[in-house]
């Protein structure tokens, strides 16, 4: 059978909105392929894409599944954060009614090392129930969304980090700082030594940018509570653009 080469373009869609997936965007503009970035709209100014780029949400699985019939996408890449585990639940659903291709980009998770002091939970609530009852100086990186149950232990003092200042008041009164990172080794050190850290609370997110608060809680001696990913559907996944470039047929000049 003759196949028009129209019907083998590829057009792909990055679930987008994490430093791999702006990775992604790049390689993906330089191999000349035709793809779609999407932002779930959370950051005030998202970064520039080289990408046509379209920002918020689809409207739950449905609605990516619309999206993806009108736009004739043809290969999906879940490059989401890896708690955004609504967006990725909703992409094998739509991918799977549409048959579309769908790859996760995702960072194998950190693994303790000799010096850690980690207690592993669950969840937000276990992280919360996990906090001292004495008075503490806690570093809550875990994002906005989720720092509501923290209230229910009011006895610490906790710091906040932030992409963008606050638009609505916090749940509690906080040291908020407002940054994007990437955040360093040393910076971590100097953040946690001046504000007399004791406890931080992280989400087990991978990856080497977000790896520096880890390494200086070790380096400190701090004990970490860490929030395990979620539980998400079988995928095919990846851990690298270029694997994720030779899945959509492309060679790349990087390494693996
Ligand atoms: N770089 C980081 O460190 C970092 C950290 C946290 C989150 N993020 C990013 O922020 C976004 C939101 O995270 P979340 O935890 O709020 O996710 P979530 O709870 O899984 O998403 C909630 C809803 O937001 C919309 N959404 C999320 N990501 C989207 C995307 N890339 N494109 C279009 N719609 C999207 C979807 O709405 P509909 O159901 O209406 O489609 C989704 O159902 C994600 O894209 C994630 O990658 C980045």
């Amino acid at each position: 059978m003759m196949v028009s080469q129209e019907s083998d373009k590829i057009r792909a869609l990055i679930l987008g909105g994490t430093a791999d997936a702006n990775l992604l965007a790049a390689e993906i503009a330089r191999a000349g392929l035709d793809a779609v970035y999407s932002y779930g709209g959370r950051t005030r100014a998202p970064a520039d894409q080289p990408l046509p780029t379209r920002i918020g949400g689809f409207g739950g699985a449905g609605g990516l599944a619309g999206y993806i019939r009108d736009e004739r996408i043809t290969h999906v890449i879940d490059a989401t954060h890896p708690f955004a585990a609504g967006m990725s639940r909703n992409a094998v659903a739509a991918c799977m009614e549409t048959g579309t291709p769908l790859i996760a980009l995702e960072r194998a998770p950190w693994a303790r090392v000799p010096g850690d002091n980690w207690i592993e939970v669950a969840d937000v609530s276990a992280a919360v129930a996990a906090l001292p009852g004495a008075p503490a100086n806690i570093l809550l990186a875990i994002g906005r969304q989720h720092i509501a149950p923290f209230a229910t232990k009011p006895q610490h003092a906790y710091t906040l980090r932030f992409v963008d200042p606050p638009e609505a008041p916090l749940p509690f009164a906080a040291d908020v700082i407002v940054s994007r990172g990437p955040f360093t080794h040393e910076g971590e050190l100097e953040m946690m030594r001046t504000r007399g850290i004791h406890w931080i609370v992280a989400r087990n997110s991978g990856g080497d940018g977000a790896r520096a608060k880890i390494d200086a809680a070790r380096m400190l001696g701090l004990p970490v509570i860490m929030i395990a990913r979620p539980e998400l559907p079988d995928r095919q996944s990846a851990e690298s653009v270029t694997e994720v470039m030779r899945w959509l047929g492309h060679r790349t000049c990087l390494g693996a």
